[in-house]
């Protein structure tokens, strides 16, 4: 299994080019199903879950076709099968998005139930809530979703908790609905609103996005257009927490700037220099950065998917800091590793009381999970010495060439696959 070896120490120091967003662009690849004409999406990130649902994509029927390595064209009048039925698939959780997607344009669809990433039971019944309210009779069978309707017809929907899967599965499903769907207590993502811009590029008449109350005039048909995803919003953090946890200087470009206030604010509050421009912004770390409370909430709150790096950022810092995961239910399996570096972090429920140490030293770790397995990568590029993180496999789902971005900002840091690589890399860098 490849692992990532790192010799950490170095300050990272430099720019980097942050990649389309990943939790965007999968629920835009299932969308992109909707018309019979050609789409084209450019400023994909190329990650092991975007490739999968193209596969899946291709699977049902539709063409896909890669004109470079970050756009697509797909031309989904081919589609012959509305029953996915993919292994790579269920290994991701936005498998889900080809129920809205194939339900709203087909009114048939059967997908098998997601998976993704170990971090809480993360049911999908206010999904299935949203569909059955449009008229869609929902089963489960043989461990997969089995979705059919007559016709689908507009419903006020009001989600019981906010979910960005929800909101964008049953915003799909709705925008081909007769009639209007009020959608309440919906969530305000930045990729929720990118979806609803393709979705309203292709002829949709989405209103709200970006509001709790989203409004879906449905329409007949959709047809096709050209779109390019927004910048992911949580690889910019995760070098922005880099800059912090390496005392360094990292500017990360082609970013919207607005989407990370709350990762900026909070690096604020810890001592960081947080400078931002139209489309980057540059966080330069401090010697002495001290500590400070979180409790991740929905959009604009601070984020989930930062929980972990900003967790090793504060394990680094002077004082205590408690960080409250009010998201998800198991996503702190990450401190474990983090101790055996010298973290200092206490797990309560849901909070986590972390009391800062000067610094790391290396170690071998695991990657629990995608966000967890970024943030080992940063304690081990601050840490001591050197530090080996095992299954990248996870993060390698939703960073596009972490490592390669990393080098360029000075790390000292590669991918090897055996023993014998990772000590041959030890006696290189010595
Ligand atoms: C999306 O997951 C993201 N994944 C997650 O990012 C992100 O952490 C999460 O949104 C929150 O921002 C993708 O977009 C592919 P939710 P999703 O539905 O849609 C509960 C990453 O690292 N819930 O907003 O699954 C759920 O259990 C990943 O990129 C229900 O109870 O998250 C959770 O407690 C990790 N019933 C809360 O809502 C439902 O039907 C928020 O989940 C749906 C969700």
């Amino acid at each position: 299994m490849n692992q990532y070896i790192m010799k950490g120490g170095n300050p990272l120091v430099g720019e980097v080019q942050i990649s389309g967003a990943k939790n965007a662009a999968l629920g835009i690849l299932a969308a992109s199903i909707m018309t019979d004409e050609d789409v084209v999406i450019d400023n994909l990130p190329d990650v092991r879950d975007i490739n999968v649902m193209l596969e899946a994509i291709q699977e049902i029927g539709a063409r896909v076709d890669r004109l470079d390595r970050h756009t697509v064209r797909i031309n989904a009048s081919t589609i012959h099968e509305v029953s996915v039925d993919d292994d790579y698939i269920r290994k991701i959780r936005a498998s889900y998005y080809l129920i809205g997607a194939l339900l709203g344009k087909y009114k048939s669809a059967e997908v098998p139930l997601p998976g993704g990433c170990n971090i809480g039971s993360r049911p999908i019944d206010q999904h299935l809530k949203g569909f059955r309210a449009l008229g869609a009779k929902i089963e489960i069978e043989r461990g997969a979703v089995v979705a059919h309707a007559i016709d689908l017809v507009g419903g006020h929907i009001y989600l019981d908790v906010v979910s960005v899967g929800a909101t964008i599965n049953i915003m799909m499903a709705a925008a081909l609905a007769e009639g209007q769907t009020i959608l309440e207590n919906a969530a305000k993502e930045p990729h929720v609103v990118d979806v609803a811009n393709f979705l309203n590029s292709m002829g949709a008449n989405i209103k709200g996005a970006g509001t709790d109350i989203i409004r879906i005039r449905g329409v007949r048909s959709f047809h096709g257009t050209e779109y390019s995803i927004i910048p992911d919003q949580i690889e910019a953090g995760t070098f922005m927490c880099g800059a912090a946890v390496t005392r360094g200087d990292i500017t990360v470009k082609n970013v919207i700037p607005k989407h990370l206030e709350a990762i900026s604010a909070k690096l604020l509050e810890i001592g960081c220099e947080v400078i931002e421009g139209d489309d980057e912004v540059r966080v330069v770390g401090r010697p002495r950065q001290h500590s400070t409370n979180i409790k991740t909430l929905p959009y604009p709150g601070f984020p989930t998917d930062m929980q972990p790096q900003m967790a090793v950022t504060l394990a680094l810092t002077e004082g205590t800091s408690m960080i409250a995961e009010s998201i998800f239910e198991n996503r702190f399996k990450y401190v474990d590793e983090l101790t055996r570096m010298g973290g200092n972090i206490k797990v309560e429920g849901n909070v986590a009381v972390i009391d800062g140490v000067k610094g790391f030293t290396g170690a071998q770790v695991e990657t629990p999970d995608l966000r967890a397995g970024a943030a080992l990568v940063l304690a081990g590029l601050a840490a001591e010495g050197f530090t080996v993180v095992d299954e990248i496999g996870y993060i390698q789902r939703g960073y596009e060439c972490f490592a390669e971005k990393l080098k360029k900002l000075g790390a000292c840091i590669e991918i090897v696959d055996s023993e014998k690589m990772a000590n041959k890399f030890r006696l290189k860098v010595g």
